[in-house]
């Protein structure tokens, strides 16, 4: 199924909040990269239509940990998430991050295919998602807390959430991790008898 297509059955799942959701959607669809931006500029996806393809890829594993782990939380609430939680690499609407990269050297050397827009006001991704996604959807507090803190313990500032995470901050990182190094990078998932003989 296309990337295109799972985003579309993804976005069906939002009923309370549809109203608000989409208009943030219909925004960043029509006054953003959303649809075209790379994940990154030389680590995954760092490609045309690269952040949605994480962006799906997340909320699809997410929903997958709600499934086992935690029912109880919303498939909305899984979906907002998951799907927007790295939109801050968008940059703002009509600002983006990423450019194209020209420099052929840095293209063939250090597989930077984007370069990040010099003029961007810094703000951790994590902490614009939220700024954008508040503007437009109402969020709940686990919600909220799950957005800006999803990289987890990768990131040293991210040390004021330790012990305080709620179910869906915890579902939520490990879905962009699996998501990312997992599934993005295809890595072979082989039984652990695997590793040791290879190990030793
Ligand atoms: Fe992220
Ligand atoms: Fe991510």
């Amino acid at each position: 199924m296309t990337v295109k297509k799972r985003y579309e059955i993804l976005k069906e799942k939002v009923v309370k909040r549809k109203q608000e959701f989409d208009e943030f959607i219909g925004m960043l669809e029509k006054e953003s990269s959303w649809l075209d931006s790379p994940a990154s500029t030389r680590f995954h996806l760092n490609k045309e239509g690269g952040l949605l393809e994480h962006s799906v890829g997340v909320a699809e594993t997410l929903l997958k940990l709600r499934d086992v782990l935690a029912p109880q939380i919303s498939e909305e609430a899984c979906v907002i998430v998951g799907l927007l939680h790295d939109v801050g690499k968008i940059g703002m609407p009509g600002k983006p991050r990423y450019f194209k990269n020209h420099n052929e050297w840095e293209i063939k050397n250090r597989n930077m295919t984007y370069t990040i827009n010099p003029g961007e006001v810094y703000m951790g991704i994590a902490a614009r998602s939220l700024y954008l996604i508040a503007k437009y959807i109402p969020l709940s507090d686990s919600e909220a807390q799950a957005l800006l803190y999803h990289d987890g313990q990768y990131i040293d500032s991210n040390r004021e959430v330790v012990h305080k995470e709620t179910p869906l901050t915890l579902l939520v990182q490990f879905a962009d991790l699996w998501t990312a190094h997992i599934l993005e990078e295809g890595k072979q998932i082989r039984e652990d008898s695997d590793y040791y003989n290879k190990n030793t």
